[in-house]
């Protein structure tokens, strides 16, 4: 089956994820902003990957403008975030995407990484003005992503939550 990844990265754990996706498909990865949609429309597979931002899957828009990319085909979507794998956080995700597109893709979550050093300015900002925010809570009321986030901010230097062994869900779905 002829497939290609087509992800939406901006600090490059997305990327890291749909090249190693790839490799083990042994089909080709395009970034989203570079992708030619007519020949995306030529696949008879598509896998989407995304960063995760303010709870939002960017790649999502690349469906909404082209929605023919949905029909004949299968798809999926990986998105990569930084809290542990929890069903509440998916469940919110999926039903979102579901909802600005208009169908049921299947979601796969993995987690990304975080250097606030190679960070934007504003991304900076924003983050620290969130830890100080979510800190302000008791550990047991705040949510994973909450505790992610303060962690991530604390420590000296970058946090990496990424492995080969979360792809193996959408391989299985890939190759079934
Ligand atoms: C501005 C910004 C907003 C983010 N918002 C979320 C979020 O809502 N949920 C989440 O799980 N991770 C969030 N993250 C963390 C990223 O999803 C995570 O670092 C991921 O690995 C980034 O993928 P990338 O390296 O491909 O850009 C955010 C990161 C940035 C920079």
């Amino acid at each position: 089956m002829k497939a290609i990844i087509v992800y939406e990265s901006e600090y490059g754990s997305t990327k890291k994820y749909a090249e190693w996706i790839a490799a083990e498909l042994g089909c080709d990865s395009v970034d989203s902003k570079s992708a030619d949609v007519k020949e995306l429309a030529n696949y008879q597979a598509i896998i989407l990957g995304s960063c995760i931002h303010g709870g939002t899957v960017p790649v999502v828009e690349l469906l909404k403008s082209y929605p023919v990319l949905l029909e004949d085909r299968k798809i999926a979507l990986f998105a990569v975030g930084m809290p542990p794998y929890g069903s509440d956080y998916l469940a919110e995700l999926q039903q979102s995407i579901s909802e600005q597109v208009g169908a049921d893709i299947p979601l796969f979550y993995m987690r990304g990484a975080l250097d606030l050093a190679k960070m934007s300015q504003q991304h900076q900002e924003i983050f620290k003005m969130l830890e100080q925010k979510f800190s302000e809570k008791p550990l047991a009321e705040r949510s994973g992503l909450e505790q992610s986030i303060i962690e991530a901010c604390q420590k000296d230097g970058p946090s990496d939550w990424m492995s080969k062994e979360q792809i193996k869900p959408l391989l299985d779905w890939a190759t079934a």
